[in-house]
């Protein structure tokens, strides 16, 4: 007899984070995990540190301390083109993580159907199944992970709630068009249903085509969950700070959820990122040209090593194929790049349901010092002359 619940049992931990206990094991190089190596800009953590001296070390309102939602409801109307209201829209979470959770066990009953396109993040699994959703997986198509609307459409049904859409992607890179998210909204409205959306890398962008938001889109407005965060564009992934953007009803249901899971982000911090929204337009600039230069040392590396790959337009992941490097397991792959050549990524098995679709494919990610990045490259090109 097992003590544990059902639903914690269909799910395993998470891999990424298995990668990283074994890359610290045998000092590899881990460019597994989305987490930068270098420190955020220094007025955050002036900003943090002024907070913990002015008193913000109780909880905060629980949905989040007013001036910051005022704040992220100014930036969302400059940055994402969406109108909302710091008290009717805006909920502050444990992270872009707490977002999605919140916003999947506000909304779905058991049985309900969410859309979800894979390679997906590895949160998608464990969100669907601890809210009780059944997935319906959609799959993006190597090379360039073009996604067939034939396939999306036949996806839908009445059954179908919501459909989660990460755009700029993890694990791909993928930036979906705007046609592409013209499409998944006129589904979201035939079949009355919700887009969750996941934009923490709304900032990483390689092409000169902005970031839209698919909440911006007729009728979407009130059937879209917007979810953001200070993890990747402030390089804080520590500090815990998300926030969705909701119509007023779902935001009462997202907000006690949240309450009973976490009651608050992190006060002190809260107070920090609104110093963050206050970054001048220039950050935004150099930290775009610091993530593309960090992807052209990589993927040059990767190349010459022998990785397959499309080159991604957004945010700091590459997906690539290791058949041509006699890839046939990705774990056993994985295990064995930490092991003797000094460097982790993550399986490509952990983005796919079933596993065996990414058999043969491994994520490497690029936000890491450039020393970092080159000497995680010198030890790869080994692979090219074994
Ligand atoms: C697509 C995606 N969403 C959410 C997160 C986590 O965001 P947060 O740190 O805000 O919880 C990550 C982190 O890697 C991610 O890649």
């Amino acid at each position: 007899m097992t003590m544990l619940a059902d639903r914690v049992q269909f799910f395993t931990e998470s891999v990424i984070r298995e990668m990283t206990r074994l890359a610290n094991q045998y000092g590899a190089v881990n460019l597994g995990q989305g987490m930068p190596d270098f420190d955020p800009p220094p007025e955050l953590i002036s900003a943090a540190c002024a907070a913990l001296r002015d008193g913000y070390n109780q909880y905060a309102i629980t949905w989040g301390n007013p001036v910051l939602r005022k704040a992220i409801a100014e930036k969302a109307r400059r940055f994402n083109g969406i109108e909302c209201d710091p008290d009717e829209n805006i909920t502050v979470c444990c992270g872009a993580t707490e977002c999605m959770m919140a916003a999947m066990l506000s909304l779905i009953n058991p049985g309900d159907e969410v859309v979800i396109f894979q390679p997906f993040y590895e949160n998608y699994g464990p969100d669907a199944l601890l809210s009780g959703a059944k997935p319906v997986w959609v799959t993006l198509h190597p090379p360039d992970w073009s996604l067939d609307f034939d396939e999306l459409r036949k996806a839908f049904s009445k059954r179908t709630k919501a459909i989660i859409v990460n755009t700029p992607n993890n694990p791909t890179g993928k930036v979906f068009t705007r046609k592409e998210l013209e499409l998944i909204a006129e589904l979201c409205r035939e079949f009355n249903a919700f887009a969750l959306t996941d934009e923490i890398y709304e900032y990483i962008i390689y092409s000169d085509t902005p970031h839209f938001s698919i909440a911006t889109l007729p009728g979407m407005a009130e059937r879209t969950v917007t979810i953001s965060g200070m993890s990747k564009t402030f390089s804080v992934t520590g500090w815990r700070l998300g926030y969705c953007i909701a119509p007023p009803a779902v935001t009462q249901g997202i907000r006690k959820v949240h309450d009973f899971l976490t009651v608050g982000a992190p006060h002190p911090l809260q107070v920090a990122g609104t110093a963050a929204l206050a970054l001048p337009q220039s950050y935004y600039e150099k930290l775009r040209e610091d993530y593309r230069r960090r992807r052209d040392i990589l993927l040059t590396y990767l190349r010459d090593a022998g990785f397959e790959f499309h080159q991604p337009d957004g945010a700091y992941y590459v997906m690539t194929d290791v058949a041509r490097l006699g890839g046939t397991d990705d774990v056993d792959f994985v295990k064995n790049l930490v092991k003797s050549i000094g460097v982790a990524g993550v399986p490509g098995s952990s983005f796919y349901s079933p596993k065996e679709l990414g058999k043969t494919k491994v994520r490497f990610m690029w936000a890491k010092r450039d020393e970092t990045l080159h000497e995680a490259g010198q030890r790869l090109l080994k692979l090219s002359r074994a």
